[in-house]
């Protein structure tokens, strides 16, 4: 910890920065791809290293977390690696009891029924999240250079549903009845989680994250009017306020589930994240109209198929978007069931066909 908030705090030089490239426009000779929950169930050494660990054991110890981070980079050559942790370790500092169950994924034992459970949330000091900057720093200095390393962070509107729903939701009718029965309280909801995330990701950046990454994974239960007013707003004025002290520092929007082009209009964001369920001409059109950089988006499920057809899949999203702004990836994580052979073939696919395009 006295390293990573030391003056002279020092990073390996960058031997693939692919990544950051791309998002600067400048000259790459292959596109990069990294996959969402590329640490998890699917890799054999994760399910061994969870035998003796709990999930949130893992997220409050930087030396595991920076290992369980380094663990798909040891098989496959991603350009990226993505911070082992999770996007509610925040509710948790500001002061909500979190459990990951088995089957179900995370539970809320106490959820926010009423607005006045507002006075139960405190703003966090950021160092109570230091377990995060630490492990982003350990793993910046372990993977010397050969990838970008990525933070991340939960948007507002997704973690006040958790904290809210109580866990994961089918109706989203609890957190639905506070946006438009407790608007304003909402809003001040919103606000707060947005004050605890504009320190929360400005410190990963001072601890090593390259790139920020904002996971809006319940965006699509909005519609686009109301996506904006209780969820994209936020995340604007978030990354905004990250980019007055971090200005050179790129960031992903990922709003799960919304197909129109508003995240695409505003500044602050270097990157729009694609699901699976976009038509990705439309987004490549957003993308050229725009001219941002876009991200993703293979169905997760393709990787079940045949080598061949993954490898086809492949090409053909690379031949709908082009090779001059395209960060290759799923449209969603990868799933306990995925075979490690699929995905080293679409990782495989996306190096050795964008090279040949970029010859
Ligand atoms: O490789 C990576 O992507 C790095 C780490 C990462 C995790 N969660 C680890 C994790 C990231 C970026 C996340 C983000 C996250 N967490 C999101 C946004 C992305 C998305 O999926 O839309 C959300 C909604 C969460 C909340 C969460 N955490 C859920 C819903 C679950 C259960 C679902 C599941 O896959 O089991 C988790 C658990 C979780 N987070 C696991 C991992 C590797 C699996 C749990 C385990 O190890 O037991």
């Amino acid at each position: 910890r006295a390293l990573r908030q030391s003056k002279d705090q020092k990073f390996p030089a960058m031997k693939n920065d692919t990544l950051l490239r791309v998002v600067k426009r400048e000259k790459i000779d292959h596109l990069p791809i990294w996959v969402m929950r590329q640490a998890g169930r699917y890799l054999p050494e994760f399910r061994e290293v969870r035998k003796v660990w709990s999930f949130f054991e893992l997220c409050d110890n930087p030396l595991l977390a920076a290992e369980v981070t380094l663990q798909p980079l040891e098989r496959f050559p991603m350009d990226a690696g993505i911070i082992f942790s999770d996007i509610l370790v925040v509710p948790k500092v500001m002061g909500m009891d979190v459990i990951m169950e088995e089957k179900r994924g995370p539970v809320f034992p106490q959820p926010l029924v009423e607005p006045s459970d507002l006075e139960k949330l405190s703003i966090p000091d950021p160092e109570s999240l230091g377990d995060v900057y630490d492990a982003l720093y350990l793993f910046r200095q372990a993977v010397e250079g050969k990838v970008t390393t990525i933070g991340f962070a939960g948007a507002p509107w997704t973690l006040m549903s958790y904290m809210i729903e109580g866990g994961g939701s089918k109706m989203f009718s609890k957190v639905k009845k506070w946006i438009f029965k407790w608007k304003e309280e909402s809003k001040k909801l919103l606000n707060m989680i947005s004050d605890v995330l504009i320190e929360y990701i400005s410190k990963q950046i001072e601890g090593g994250a390259q790139i920020i990454q904002l996971f809006d994974s319940w965006a699509g239960e909005l519609g686009n009017e109301d996506y904006w007013e209780f969820g994209l707003s936020y995340c604007v004025r978030v990354a905004t306020e990250v980019k007055k002290r971090h200005p050179h520092t790129p960031i992903v929007m990922f709003a799960k589930g919304n197909h129109s082009d508003m995240v695409f209009k505003h500044d602050c964001f270097d990157c729009v994240g694609i699901d699976y369920a976009w038509d990705l001409s439309l987004a490549a059109k957003y993308s050229q109209q725009y001219n941002k950089v876009i991200q993703g988006n293979l169905d997760p499920g393709v990787l079940l198929a045949e080598k061949d057809t993954i490898r086809e899949k492949t090409r053909k999203m690379i031949d709908v978007v082009g090779v001059d702004r395209y960060i290759v990836n799923l449209g969603h994580g990868m799933w306990p069931e995925h075979d490690l052979e699929h995905l080293a073939v679409f990782v495989d696919e996306t190096h050795k066909y964008s090279a040949s395009k970029l010859k």
